[in-house]
């Protein structure tokens, strides 16, 4: 059934009738149900009913655009965190959380919700981040209707109202996806650890 146009205070019984009477519920959401996605309440509802429940998790947008992208989203010596966040629309972001404060970090920084207030987005990014810094601008992702545009943080808000992008858009800004050669310790031969001892500690 598709709930989109449902209330929450509709959801919920048809959830719970369903299972009372002996059926199985799918709850399906997009992407990875632990951000965006509206369960927490969710979950508060079919604990208080005494409902028994899974969550079961998902790929996220951005671990799609990553990979799409053919990129890996935190480079030694360059880039080692991630942060996923949104810009404040109908849902207010915390204070603390605001974009620019989050910029500061200059990480792989993956946003969520955000093409409609894109101007502001790339305005408090750019605060931190340098003008060149890569975006990957990906709208709807694993659609027939996918786009993907590789631009600079400068031209994020023009590419974005230039292809008319306001739903099911992700923003992925990040020094990885314009990172020169760059080596991982883990398959360095220079570096052992359990599974690759010292050849001495091999020896019998
Ligand atoms: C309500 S949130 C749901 C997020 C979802 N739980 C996830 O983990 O991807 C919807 C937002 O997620 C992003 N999103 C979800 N699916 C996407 C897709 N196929 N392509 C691009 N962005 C997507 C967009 O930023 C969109 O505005």
């Amino acid at each position: 059934m598709a709930t989109a146009g449902l209330t929450l205070e509709a959801i919920a019984p048809l959830m719970i009738e369903r299972v009372r009477a002996g059926q199985s519920v799918v709850r399906l959401h997009s992407g990875d149900p632990s951000l965006y996605s509206a369960i927490h309440e969710q979950i508060q509802i079919l604990a208080a009913a005494e409902i028994a429940f899974e969550v079961i998790p998902g790929i996220s947008a951005f671990q799609a655009a990553a990979a799409k992208l053919n990129a890996e989203l935190t480079i030694p010596g360059l880039v080692q965190s991630i942060i996923l966040t949104r810009i404040s629309g109908r849902t207010q972001v915390p204070e603390t959380e605001e974009l620019e404060a989050l910029a500061a970090h200059q990480t792989s920084l993956c946003l969520y919700l955000s093409a409609r207030h894109v101007e502001a987005a790339q305005a408090r990014l750019m605060v931190h981040y340098p003008a060149d810094t890569p975006v990957a601008i990906c709208y709807r992702l694993g659609w027939p209707d996918e786009q993907i545009h590789l631009v600079s943080l400068d031209q994020m808000a023009t590419v974005t109202r230039d292809v008319d992008l306001i739903r099911t858009t992700l923003y992925v800004v990040s020094p990885a996806l314009g990172a020169a050669k760059a080596r991982s310790r883990l398959y360095n031969p220079d570096h052992t650890h359990l599974f690759r001892p010292r050849p001495s500690q091999t020896q019998t």
